[in-house]
This record gives C-alpha cells, structure tokens and sequence, in this order.
C-alpha cells in the first residue's frame, strides 16, 4: 500500500500534476503546486461541482468572498476558543505529534493485524473464502476489532471532555501495547490553535491582528442577510463558494490529503428551524449521488456517522473514500443548527433574520452544510485512477484512468510521421476542436509510445491523422480505456469525443 502511494506520487509530478511548493528551496512541507495538467484537473473538478450545486439547483446561489475577515468573525464562528488540535511531544526523538493522529496509528496497527489474519485465512481456504463471514465470526479478528473501538470510544471521551491527561494515559498505554513511536518518553498534551495570524496596515500602532480563513463557511454566513435579500431568496436557500483556506496543520503527511493551504467547496443550505433532520438526509444522499455519478465504483465510498461533534453541529456524517491508505474523510456533511448565525448577530450586534412570510413570522434559519476538499478529491480521483495494466501480449501499460469528464487534455492529435502534410493536417485539426475542450498536439517518438505516454497522461482519446487523412479527411480515434480504435470522418470527431466528456 505504501508503495502504491509512493507512485501516485511520483506519477503526479513526472505527468505535470503535482509537485512541491518552492521544490528548488528543497520545498515547503505540507503546501503543493498543481502544475499543468494539474490545474486543468482541479479546475474540472470544480466546475463539475459548481454545476451539480449552483447551475441545476435553482434555490442555490454562488458567491466569492475575501479570504481575510474582520477579526471578531473568528471569536463569533468558534474558532479562537475551539479550533484546537492536541499536540504531543517526544521528548526522545524530539517529534511531535498530533495526540489523535497518533492513537489512530495504534488502532492503524490493529486493522494491520486483521489485515494479516484475513490474508493468512484466504490462502488456507481459497476459493471458498469468505471475506466478510471471516471478519464477523473469528474470535482473534473480534478481539482487535472490539480493541479498536474501545480505543477511539475512549479517545473520543477524553477530547470531548478536554481531559488531556486521559489522552497522555492512553498513548502510554498504546506504546507499550504496540508500538508507534518507538519511545516512551512523552510531553503532556497541549492544544494548538491552528489559524495563520497575520497583519493588516502598516504602523505597529494602527495594525490589526488578522486570521487567514480556516474555512470559507464564515464568508457565507457574514454574507447570508445580503444575498438574500439581494437575490430576494425564499428559505429554503442555498449559498456555495470555493476558494481557499489555510490550517497550520501539526502533521503534514499524505501528500495534497492535509495541507496548510489548501481548496474547499462549501454549501450551506439555509432552512426553516426544526426540518434540519429532513435536509440533512437530503445532502447527504445528493451528495453520494454526485461523487457516484463519476462512475468510480460504489465500493469506494461509505459514510460515517459522527457520534463526537464539533461545537456547532447537532449531526455530522462524513463520506468517506477508499485512498491508498485506507478510508478517509473525503466530505462533511453537517447539521449546523443556527450556532453561526445566532453568535454573528450576538458579536456584531446585527439582525440576521428571515421573515417567513408562510409563517408570518421572523426566525433564524437553520443550516445544513456540505464541505468538500477540492484537493482531497482531486487525490481521490487521481489516486484511484492510475493502474498498471497487464496485456494480452504479456507487456504492461500505465494508465490513469479519471474520469473522461475531469481529464485534464481530453484528446491528443498526433501525425503518424512528421513529413507529408501531416503535421499541418494535425494542427488544423486542433484548430476546429480547441474551442469545445481541451486538445493537445504531439510528434515525438513512435506511435505506440505516444499513446502510452498519453495513457499514463490520463488522455482519454487519441487522434491519428495519417496518409490516408489526406486522401478521404478520417482520421484514428483511439479510446484510452479499451484501446479500442476505429475509423471516422474529421466532421464527425467533435460530436463523439463532446459525448463522452461534456457535462
Ligand atoms: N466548514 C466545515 C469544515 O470546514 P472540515 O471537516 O474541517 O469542515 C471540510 O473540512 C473538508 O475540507 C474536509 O472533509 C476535507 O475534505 C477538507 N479539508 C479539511 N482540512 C484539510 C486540509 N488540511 N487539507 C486538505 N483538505 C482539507
């Protein structure tokens, strides 16, 4: 597995997707730069997502906010008193860690034995294995299974009740256990606010403490009352907004999964008070359709209910998605009462209220939020996308499959030689598609590596132009994913590749 990752991430640099931040400074850990092809896959994503949520929901509207917000929005949002990570300190190997991070490694090692249990099991039974009657029958298995949740309950606990000593207690105890670390010697646990202060103007006298957003929600909120009344929206209503947030994360690990700056994709859904139940259900199943239209494999994904919450919510579930290193939080979905808009009407002493004129009455609206990592489903799509594939012949192929409507170059033109009017037949070519999607020209090397490069490029579709280009104007379309090739008209190229990756 950790190989597997490995390569997704050279992959990302060698194909033009993603390097390091400042990669010449020998980096900037945990801050990425999405090159070429990179940049066209995000902003696929992105526009695939503000379509599903703005352009086809007539009652949701998008916005852009500024990234800097007056100060007292963060005391307003929570997240001066609570937006805390627990850190820990080796005092041995001087490293330190994220106390929740870390006992999820322990519970890591824990899923790793079962991992070996089932492996040891499937080569003694074969054929006749069965995956999951092993895993609900086999006492060892149940052992470390029951082991696993009496960990997280315990750290779900002792966060919940800020008792840091209890935290300390159970990663000693999960050293000795199964070790991590590989010492013993720890700090007591201290929190750690994780918002980028900076500040506004000149003089030391007149400047202004500030926050880099920690999440762009709060730009929704502060703006909820001028949309509305703007846009003379009927709750229920919707406002989305992507764009960036920063998190001085402790543990930067897992390449673009945490990141200090990174993309989010928030919609918050505002709803008469006492329907959040119907509305939570609501997003969370819209939102499991749109990540399943992508046609990746429903075994890919799952939910997980919150029984912890953060201080807003009163429901929270995330969905989950199968990344190399196992499932993790891809997207919230969160029922968020009225915390925000009540405590920005009590900070900035405001009314941010709706008249319900079914009612006849005010109220502050409920929210339902969905929060999506641009970059994390970026590395969803791309990590699940790159394969190696055995052929019929023996050889093998690299290829990223993503899906053909979020491929960054969606066909590549190549002139079989590069003599004979080819080449200029090619760029014609590129010159009829270029204004539907994105198309790219390519002579270099031999045929069939051309294809493999664009293959591993994640292409979805290869055009041919060779002699008999210039006697009848067909050309070669070569499908990506089959290497199905077949003949047809220039006319004709537009409307067949535009099926397959319009949306
Ligand atoms: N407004 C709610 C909110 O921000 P969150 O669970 O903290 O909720 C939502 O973040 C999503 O943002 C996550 O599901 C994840 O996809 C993404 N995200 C959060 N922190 C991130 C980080 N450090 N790097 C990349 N993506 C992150």
């Amino acid at each position: 597995q950790e190989d597997d990752f490995k390569k997704v991430i050279s992959h990302a640099k060698e194909y033009g997707y993603v390097t390091q931040s400042s990669e010449i400074y020998d980096g900037l850990s945990a801050v990425y730069d999405y090159t070429q092809n990179g940049a066209e896959l995000k902003k696929n994503i992105r526009e695939y997502w503000w379509q599903a949520m703005v352009q086809l929901n007539e009652n949701i509207v998008g916005i852009d906010a500024a990234i800097f917000m007056h100060p007292t929005t963060w005391k307003a949002s929570g997240h001066i008193d609570a937006f805390n990570d627990p850190l820990i300190d080796n005092k041995d190997s001087k490293k330190r860690y994220r106390a929740d991070v870390l006992i999820e490694d322990y519970v890591g090692k824990l899923e790793g034995k079962i991992e070996k249990e089932v492996a040891k099991a499937g080569k003694r039974f074969g054929a006749a294995f069965d995956r999951d009657q092993f895993l609900s029958t086999n006492p060892r298995v149940l052992k470390y299974q029951e082991q696993a949740t009496d960990i997280l309950k315990r750290m779900g606990r002792s966060l919940e009740a800020e008792d840091l000593a209890d935290v300390k207690a159970l990663i000693e105890e999960l050293e000795i256990a199964c070790p991590v670390s590989g010492s013993r010697n720890w700090t007591d646990v201290k929190q750690f606010n994780l918002m980028f202060g900076t500040r506004l103007g000149a003089t030391a006298e007149s400047s202004m403490e500030l926050f880099l957003r920690p999440e762009t929600a709060q730009g929704i909120f502060v703006n909820f009352l001028n949309v509305q009344k703007s846009g003379r929206m009927k709750i229920p209503f919707g406002i989305a907004q992507v764009g960036k947030a920063f998190r001085n994360e402790i543990v930067a690990r897992q390449f673009i999964f945490r990141m200090r700056e990174f993309e989010q994709m928030e919609m918050q859904f505002f709803i008469r008070p006492g329907s959040q139940k119907e509305w939570y259900e609501h997003w969370k199943e819209a939102r499991m359709k749109w990540h399943l239209s992508l046609g990746m494999g429903k075994e890919l994904y799952r939910f997980h209910d919150h029984e912890k919450l953060a201080h807003y919510a009163d429901a929270a579930s995330d969905i989950e998605f199968r990344f190399p290193f196992g499932f993790k939080e891809l997207e919230g979905i969160h029922s968020r009462t009225d915390f925000d808009l009540s405590s920005h009407e009590n900070f900035s002493g405001r009314k941010l209220q709706y008249f319900d004129p079914e009612l006849g009455e005010h109220y502050v609206p409920y929210v339902v939020e969905t929060s999506i990592g641009l970059d994390r489903m970026f590395l969803a799509v791309f990590s699940n996308a790159l394969c190696e594939e055995q052929l019929d012949d023996g050889s093998t192929r690299t290829v990223l499959r993503i899906p053909a409507v979020l491929a960054p170059v969606k066909a590549a033109v190549l002139p079989l030689v590069k003599k004979d009017g080819l080449p200029e037949l090619a760029h014609e070519i590129i010159g009829a598609l270029k204004w539907d999607f994105m198309v790219q020209y390519d002579e270099k090397d031999a045929i069939g590596r051309r294809y493999r490069r664009q293959d591993a490029a994640g292409t979805p579709f290869c055009i041919t132009v060779d002699h008999q280009t210039l006697e009848d104007r067909t050309v070669t379309l070569r499908y990506r994913d089959t290497m199905e090739q077949k003949r047809l008209s220039i006319a004709e190229l537009k409307d067949t590749i535009q099926k397959e990756v319009g949306f």
